[in-house]
């Protein structure tokens, strides 16, 4: 007779995982980590390397990936999105009073990561489609004191990347892409991240492809690489003493410890080799809802996401465009009552009291202002079933309002 197989030990992780996730408050969560299937196999293999600190196997084969797959210079592997923006910030040698032309419509690390080496920030507002940075509004923002140019690919929807570089370009000012939204991305068949001079990752569980908390800095100007690697050593050379290439290791310059453990390298490289299948899922979970939602939209005057014909999108989130505050707010209830939950972000960031005291005021970005009212994200992540997002639909055309 043949042995019952045995449940796997990742299985009964991620099993009990669910099970948790689902005793929480929410039945269908907004978000939850997904697993790609050799986590687990890849952490005991970095355990076995003995080599759990930074720089190890892992590390350097996660980093192989990305540099294959989104044909970059180099990518360096970091703690966070928001350290690979405050590492960007440091290569550029930032001053104080630089300016720094981000949108409002953004992530905090986004801005304040440049507010760190003294940068003022210059809030963008955004474009009605993609609700990416309005780049027709960059030269009249661009100043003598203007260092940085900072898109988000919103929604990993790629910002015009052909206006930007040419303006960039023509006033020698550095472009840093946050691409924490667009792994996988591209624009006119070109992967986001590759674009600028420095462009910033995010593998936060909330992101497709994840580690937890980790992120990665893409240099695509190669006279920034062996800076980054001092930078992220805590200014030291060790990267190169390593390397055999110095026999000792000293303070050479700014840094910090911006290297992720070997531990959290081996989950992201599980996640990175699967990337393909991940991708597959969260394009079905993202026509799902844009087939069952698009009739129900036009005829309630709900806008959907856009997606530019010369932008190939990494299905990162969907979201709606309520038409107001108020109606935005009793659909969050309403969903909730279902217990189904939906979250809205950004707040302007020229708003926050942050904002405020680099002289923002209502009515810098009025779009800005106004879509961060409207705009919610439903439910998304790489598990969602077909079943929950069905309850997802059917609770929002359930939904009235006058
Ligand atoms: C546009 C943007 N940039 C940066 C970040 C920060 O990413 P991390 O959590 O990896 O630091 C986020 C977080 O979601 C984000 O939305």
């Amino acid at each position: 007779m043949q042995a019952e197989k045995q449940p796997r030990k990742q299985d009964k992780i991620m099993n009990r995982n669910k099970r948790s996730q689902n005793m929480k408050r929410h039945r269908i969560p907004f978000n939850r980590p997904s697993f790609a299937g050799s986590e687990l196999d890849y952490i005991s293999e970095a355990i076995a390397n003995g080599h759990i600190s930074g720089d190890g196997p892992f590390t350097k084969r996660c980093q192989a990936i990305l540099e294959e797959v989104l044909s970059c210079h180099k990518a360096l592997l970091v703690t966070s999105c928001t350290h690979a923006l405050e590492m960007a910030a440091m290569l550029l040698d930032l001053q104080l009073g630089d300016e720094v032309i981000v949108p409002s419509f953004a992530y905090v690390s986004t801005v304040n990561a440049f507010v760190l080496r003294g940068a003022r920030p210059l809030f963008i507002d955004i474009r009605r489609d993609t609700l990416n940075m309005d780049e027709t509004q960059l030269e009249r923002l661009i100043t003598p004191r203007t260092r940085a140019i900072v898109p988000v690919h919103y929604a990993g929807v790629g910002c015009e990347m052909d206006t930007i570089l040419e303006i960039a370009g023509r006033h020698g000012i550095a472009v840093v892409e946050d691409n924490a939204l667009g792994l996988f991305g591209k624009y006119r068949g070109k992967h986001l991240g590759t674009f600028g001079c420095l462009a910033a990752q995010s593998f936060h569980e909330t992101k497709g492809v994840i580690c937890g908390e980790g992120g990665a800095l893409l240099i695509n100007d190669p006279d920034y690489i062996a800076r980054a690697e001092i930078i992220r050593e805590k200014g030291t050379d060790r990267s190169r003493f390593f390397r055999g290439e110095v026999d000792k290791y000293t303070w050479i310059d700014l840094g910090s410890s911006f290297l992720p453990s070997d531990l959290l390298a081996a989950f992201l490289c599980a996640q990175l080799e699967a990337g393909n299948t991940i991708q597959e899922k969260r394009k079905r979970i993202w026509e799902y809802y844009r087939r069952h939602l698009d009739g129900w939209a036009a005829e309630r005057g709900v806008r959907l996401p856009q997606v530019p014909p010369h932008c190939e999108q990494p299905y990162h989130m969907f979201y709606i465009l309520l038409p107001s505050l108020r109606t935005r707010q009793a659909l969050i209830k309403h969903l909730l009552a279902r217990s189904i939950l939906s979250v809205f972000h950004y707040l302007p960031l020229h708003l926050s009291e942050m904002g405020k005291r680099f002289g923002g005021r209502k009515g810098d970005c009025p779009l800005t202002e106004e879509i961060s009212d409207r705009l919610l994200r439903l439910p998304f992540f790489n598990d969602l079933t077909e079943e929950d997002q069905a309850s997802v639909v059917e609770a929002i055309v359930d939904f009235t309002w006058d």
